[in-house]
């Protein structure tokens, strides 16, 4: 099993990665840490909280990280993902765990103090990551793989024309982390996770399968379903988080190409990802860009270990359902 710290603003595709990474049986999330992104942080921990209680795994350690970007004010995605960062449904916690004492950079800073076999995939704006490296110049080179779900290449942005929300959100953590962490970048961007298009027969299909699982799937969709009608008038929702888990576990499911890439801090390119493909400025590569997957194998990963079902029964629903 191969070793991952999860960083995440959680976020409705970040729990649903998070059941997927805990729920494999190639990965064990040592550590999950907390970013204020999507909800502010407190609320982002506390949605941890609720998943790791639904699956019985309170034994996983949190870290709660940054308030705040490191420049610019904080603006959340409550309006793609509810108040509750759960699609309002105010789910109760019913235990008593909470996050430990030491903040997320001291903690990440603090394990990749020496060369070790953990990987970090983020899953939300790169504010604690930037902190770590600034406590620890050289947790990059300790760490076993970086993959991060943001940025973008040719796609469009989700929430200004060329940027993706978690290199916008704190543009100044992506630029920092993209120059200084001296390790390549894997980025699954919205190249690749706008194909993760989670439909409504899909979670029919989990409810059917499965309805306590897929209960809560439908349960936790439904407001971002309803906003990616409105906003884009698409059937289902686009769900980011779970592919760089996927990818994490089979690299197989994304392609892509080497690349030095940049963030811009400000103005109207704000968060965007230079890409620099064609090698102007003849730096380093410094990340791996993805743009290309393969949507009906990531549908049957993921389906297959959230509903605890066979691989061949997944396959063969999806093809006649004509799913993914
Ligand atoms: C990213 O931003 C958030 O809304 C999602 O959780 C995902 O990490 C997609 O742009
Ligand atoms: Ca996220």
């Amino acid at each position: 099993m191969r070793k991952v710290m999860i960083d995440c603003d959680p976020g409705i595709d970040d729990t649903l990665a998070l059941l997927l990474a805990i729920k494999a049986p190639e990965i064990e999330v040592v550590a999950i840490t907390t970013v204020c992104g999507n909800a502010p942080v407190d609320i982002g921990t506390q949605n941890v909280i609720k998943c790791l209680e639904r699956l019985d795994r309170l034994d996983i350690p949190i870290y709660q990280g940054a308030k705040q970007p490191l420049k610019q004010p904080f603006i959340s995605a409550q309006d793609t993902h509810g108040m509750d960062g759960l699609g309002e449904t105010n789910i109760q916690i019913t235990s008593n765990k909470t996050s430990e004492a030491q903040d997320a950079a001291t903690f990440l800073a603090h394990t990749f103090a020496q060369k070790n076999d953990v990987s970090v995939i983020a899953l939300g704006p790169l504010t604690n990551i930037a902190l770590a490296l600034q406590i620890n110049p050289d947790m990059g080179q300790h760490m076993d793989r970086f993959v991060s779900m943001g940025g973008t290449y040719k796609s469009h942005g989700n929430c200004s024309p060329v940027a993706e929300y978690n290199y916008w959100c704190d543009p100044d953590a992506a630029a920092f982390v993209f120059d200084k962490l001296g390790k390549q970048i894997e980025m699954v961007g919205l190249d690749v996770t706008r194909e993760i298009v989670l439909t409504p027969t899909m979670i029919e299909y989990c409810c059917q399968m499965d309805p306590d699982t897929g209960g809560f799937l439908r349960d936790i969709t439904r407001f971002y379903v309803d906003f990616h009608w409105q906003q884009e008038r698409i059937l289902g929702c686009v769900i980011n988080d779970p592919l760089p888990i996927a990818y994490f576990i089979d690299d197989d499911l994304c392609q892509g190409f080497t690349s030095y890439t940049a963030v811009e801090t400000q103005g109207i390119s704000r968060g965007q990802t230079v890409v620099d493909r064609y090698d102007f400025w003849q730096n380093a590569a410094n990340s791996t860009i993805m743009t290309d997957v393969d949507a009906r194998q990531f549908f049957k990963k993921f389906l297959t270990v959230l509903l605890n079902a066979q691989k061949e029964t997944i396959e063969t629903d999806l093809e006649k359902l004509q799913m993914g």
